[in-house]
């Protein structure tokens, strides 16, 4: 019986042969210029699964709170969406058209979401003057936050990734960040 030989150098055997070189320790990799942008998306998405949460009891509630939680969902959408969104169509979406390249529609089906949102609340409010039961009000409460949610994600992955490719965060933040931010805080 042979003894078995040590490797070389003395380091362990090792399983796990490298075809390409370790990299190199390096800086950390830059923000996105949308970074400031997806924060507040996933803020108002924590806003949404609190506003979720509580509506799983809504049937337990008196027929009195059960329709002010339902119009919560409402004020929701009013207070802190629908100016998130009037501020994207004014700066984000067109940023967004010109990002993915000459006579480019990609915000097209997110401005569309924009209409959908607003009409499913429409619906909603004809639901809450109606007086109608709790299982309708959780149905179409859903239907809306369900929605804006998925909405968010399509902006974040697909929308926003073509504005990461397009501007670094200086020029991101001047010429659309800034202008969003004006438009969402204007009275209208
Ligand atoms: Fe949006």
């Amino acid at each position: 019986m042979t003894k078995p030989t040590k490797p070389p150098g003395g380091s362990p055997p090792s399983g796990f042969r490298p075809s390409v070189p370790a990299p190199t320790p390096g800086p950390a990799p830059k923000a996105v210029a949308t970074a400031a942008l997806r924060a507040e998306h996933a803020e108002l998405l924590r806003m949404l699964n609190g506003l979720a949460e509580r509506l799983e009891k809504l049937h337990e509630q008196t027929t009195l709170d059960q329709f002010s939680m339902a119009r919560e969902v409402l004020d929701f959408v009013k207070r802190r969406v629908a100016p998130h969104a009037r501020a994207e169509e004014y700066t984000l979406y067109p940023a967004a058209d010109w990002a993915a390249g000459e006579g480019s529609k990609v915000s097209e089906t997110a401005r569309f979401e924009h209409q959908l949102v607003m009409r499913r609340c429409e619906a909603l409010e004809k639901e809450i003057a109606a007086g109608s039961p709790p299982g309708r009000l959780m149905h179409l409460s859903y239907g809306i936050l369900g929605l804006i949610a998925a909405h968010f994600a399509v902006t974040d992955e697909v929308i926003l990734p073509y504005l990461d490719k397009a501007f670094d965060a200086a020029r991101f933040e001047k010429e659309v960040l800034t202008p969003l931010r004006v438009e969402r805080s204007a009275k209208r």
